[in-house]
C-alpha cells in the first residue's frame, strides 16, 4: 500500500490550474470562495496539513505553528513576508518561502507608472474630466513636474529598487540616488546608474521618491511628518512597499497643505481599509495593492509557491526560494 499523500491548505483562491496541479501531489483543501480566514480559523484549518499556500494577508506566527506540529512548509505567494514571524518559523523548524524574482520587472513597471501618474497628475485630471469640469484649455491646467531628467530617489535597493533605477537612469535620463542599509557593489551601482546617499540627502535631493523597502518594526513610519518636511515642495512620494512604512495620516496632511506636490500609493496602513483623509485629498493616486498584478506575473508567483510545496513535500528536497535564515533544522 502506498503512503498517504500529504495534505495541504490553499488559504486563498488561486488559479484553478495551480489547484489542479497541487491535487496531483497532495490532498488539497482550498478556498475557492476566497474567504478571509481569521487567525483562529486558519489555525484550525491547518490541522493535519503538512503544507500551506498563503498570501501576504495571512498571518502565520509562533502560535499558529505550535498548534500545528505536523506543518512543514508555508509557501507565501508574495515576495514580502512581513505576515510571517520568521524567528518562530526557524525555532519550529518550518520552511517559509516567498516568490522573489518572478515579480521584479512587473512591480518595477508599476512603481514607475505610479510615480509618473503622481508627477503628471493623471488621476486628479481624470477625475476633473469625469466630473464634466473640462470647459477649456488653460496654460497651467494640471501642470505637474517633469520625470525625465529629474532626480529619482529610491529608499530600499533590492531587486525591485534596482529595476526601477534602471528604468529611470537608462530610459528617462534621471539622476538616481538611493539609500539602503547596505551599499550595492560598485559594479551594480554602475549597471543601474545609481549613487548611494544618506537618508537626509535622499529626502532633500529627490524630485521623485519611491519606497521599495521591506516592512520591519524598525521601518515603521520611517516616512512621517519630519521626513516629509525634508522633501522638496515640488517632490512626489510613491509607496509600493508596504503599508506602515509611511505615516498615512501625516502624508494626507502634507498633501493637503501642499508640503509636497503629490503621492502615489499602492499600499496602506491597515489595508484594505485606508485612512479616510487620503480619499479627500486630490493630489494622490490610489491603487489597491496591485503592483505585481499582471496575469503572467501572478501566474508565475502562484507557480513558484506551488513548486516550493512540491519540492519539500513531494520530493523531500529543500524549497526553491526559502526565506529561513539562521540555525534551522526542518521538521521531519
Ligand atoms: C508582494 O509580493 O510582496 C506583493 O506586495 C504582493 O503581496
Amino acid at each position: 500500500m502506498s503512503a498517504p499523500r500529504p495534505a495541504i491548505l490553499i488559504a486563498r483562491a488561486v488559479f484553478p490550474e495551480i489547484v489542479e496541479q497541487l491535487r496531483e501531489h497532495f490532498e488539497v483543501e482550498h478556498n475557492p470562495d476566497d474567504v478571509i480566514y481569521s487567525k483562529a480559523e486558519l489555525t484550525q484549518r491547518l490541522q493535519g496539513k503538512a503544507g500551506a499556500f498563503t498570501t501576504g494577508g495571512d498571518r502565520v506566527d509562533g502560535e499558529v505553528l505550535a498548534a500545528n506540529p505536523q506543518l512543514r512548509i508555508v509557501a507565501n505567494m508574495a515576495v514580502g513576508y512581513n505576515n510571517f514571524d520568521i524567528a518562530a518559523f526557524n525555532a519550529a523548524g518550518v520552511w517559509a518561502t516567498n516568490t522573489p524574482d518572478v515579480l521584479t520587472e512587473s512591480t518595477a513597471d508599476f512603481g514607475f507608472a505610479l510615480m509618473m501618474a503622481a508627477a503628471r497628475r493623471m488621476a486628479e485630471s481624470e477625475h476633473f474630466l469625469r466630473r464634466g469640469e473640462w470647459k477649456k484649455w488653460a496654460y497651467d491646467m494640471f501642470a505637474g513636474g517633469d520625470v525625465h531628467g529629474s532626480t529619482l530617489g529610491i529608499l530600499g535597493m533590492g531587486r525591485i529598487g534596482q529595476a526601477i533605477a534602471k528604468r529611470g537612469h537608462h530610459g528617462f535620463g534621471m539622476k538616481v540616488v538611493y539609500h539602503n542599509r547596505s551599499r550595492l557593489p560598485a559594479e551594480t551601482e554602475a549597471a543601474v546608474g545609481a549613487t548611494w546617499v544618506d537618508k537626509a540627502t535622499l529626502l532633500a535631493q529627490a524630485d521623485h521618491l519611491v519606497l521599495v523597502l521591506p516592512y520591519t518594526p524598525e521601518n515603521h513610519h520611517c516616512i512621517a511628518a519630519a521626513e516629509i518636511a525634508q522633501m522638496k515642495p515640488t517632490a512626489t512620494l510613491t509607496n509600493i512597499a508596504r503599508g506602515g512604512i509611511v505615516d498615512d495620516a501625516a502624508l494626507a496632511e502634507a498633501l493637503r497643505a501642499g508640503r509636497i506636490a503629490a503621492a502615489g500609493l499602492d499600499v496602506f496602513e491597515g489595508e484594505p481599509a485606508l485612512n479616510p483623509a487620503l480619499l479627500t485629498v486630490p493630489n494622490v493616486v490610489l491603487t489597491p495593492h496591485i503592483a505585481s498584478a499582471t496575469v503572467a506575473t501572478r501566474r508565475a508567483m502562484a507557480q513558484l509557491a506551488a513548486d516550493n510545496l512540491i519540492a519539500v513535500l513531494g520530493r523531500g528536497a529543500a524549497p526553491l526560494t526559502p526565506i529561513n535564515a539562521g540555525p534551522f533544522t526542518p521538521r521531519a
